[in-house]
C-alpha cells in the first residue's frame, strides 16, 4: 500500500477535488482537516474523497465528553474514513467511547488514531498547562494510553517515530507529518525527515502536504517521492 497521505489544507472542495483527480494513483490517500471541514462539511468531503476513490484520513481530531464524541464518530461513520483522529487529552473514557463507536462500522471501520502532544506545543507551554514533564515523555505516555483504550495508532514527528514504535509494539499505526523530499523546502516544519528516513525509522503513513499541493506539478511531485521510497 501506498503510505503516502496527501494533506490538503484548503477550505475550497473544488480546488481539492482537483487536485484529487490529478493525485488518483500517485497517493495512497487524501488527508482532510478542520480548515476543510469547517467550510465543506461532509458533502464536500464525499465530492472529494467519493469522487475520486482515493482513501480518506479525515484529521478533525475530535476531543469532548465521551457521549459527545462516540456520537460523532458514527456521524462520521458514512464517510467510511481509514483514518480518524481522536484528541488522547480527552481521556480514557472518551477514547473507549470512541473505539466503541467506530466498532459498530465492522469491517469498515476507520482505523483511530489518537493525537498526543502538538508540535506547536513546547515544554514550557505543557508547565504552564500544569504537565511537568518533558514533551516526548508524555507524547509517549498518551501514545501508550492510547493503545490500552483501543485506539490503532498516533500521530507524531519523525524524531519520535523510535520511541513510540518501541513503547507500543509492531501493529500500532505510526501517522507521520513533517515530512520533506530531500533537498526540498522545509517551510514552517522544523523537525523534519525525508519519506525514506521516516519508513526505515518506522513510519507506516506519511502526511505530506505543501511539497504535493504546491508543487507546479503536484502528480510528478508525487511520482517522485514514490520513486525516492520505492515500492513499499
Ligand atoms: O504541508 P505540510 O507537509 O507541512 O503538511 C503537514 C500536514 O500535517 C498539515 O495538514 C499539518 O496540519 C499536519 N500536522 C503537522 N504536524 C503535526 C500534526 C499535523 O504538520 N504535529
Amino acid at each position: 500500500m501506498n503510505p503516502i497521505f496527501c494533506a490538503f489544507d484548503t477550505p475550497d472542495p473544488v480546488a481539492a477535488r482537483g487536485l484529487a483527480m490529478r493525485l488518483a494513483g500517485h497517493i495512497g490517500g487524501i488527508k482532510l482537516g478542520l480548515e476543510f471541514f469547517m467550510a465543506a462539511g461532509p458533502m464536500g468531503v464525499r465530492e472529494v474523497a467519493g469522487d475520486s476513490g482515493l482513501p480518506l484520513f479525515l484529521d478533525v481530531k475530535l476531543h469532548d465528553i465521551p457521549n459527545t464524541v462516540a456520537g460523532a464518530v458514527r456521524s462520521i461513520l458514512p464517510l467510511e474514513p481509514k483514518l480518524l483522529t481522536i484528541h488522547a487529552g480527552g481521556g480514557p473514557a472518551m477514547m473507549e467511547a470512541a473505539a466503541k463507536a467506530a466498532a459498530e462500522a465492522g469491517a469498515q471501520r476507520p482505523k483511530l488514531i489518537g493525537v498526543t502532544v502538538l508540535t506547536s506545543l513546547d515544554d514550557t507551554d505543557l508547565a504552564v498547562m500544569g504537565v511537568n514533564r518533558p514533551s516526548t515523555d508524555q507524547a509517549i505516555a498518551l501514545a501508550k494510553l492510547t493503545k490500552d483504550c483501543g485506539l490503532d495508532g498516533a500521530v507524531c514527528s519523525p524524531l519520535e517515530v523510535t520511541a513510540l514504535r518501541d513503547a507500543c509494539g509492531p501493529d500500532f499505526t505510526l501517522v507521520v507529518p513533517g515530512i520533506r523530499p530531500a533537498g526540498g523546502d522545509a517551510g514552517d516544519q522544523k523537525r523534519i525527515m525525508t519519506p525514506g528516513q521516516a519508513l526505515n525509522a518506522g513510519a507506516d503513513v506519511l502526511v505530506i502536504g505543501r511539497p504535493i499541493t504546491g508543487a507546479a506539478d503536484p502528480a510528478a511531485a508525487a511520482k517522485a517521492i514514490n520513486q525516492e521510497i520505492g515500492a513499499r
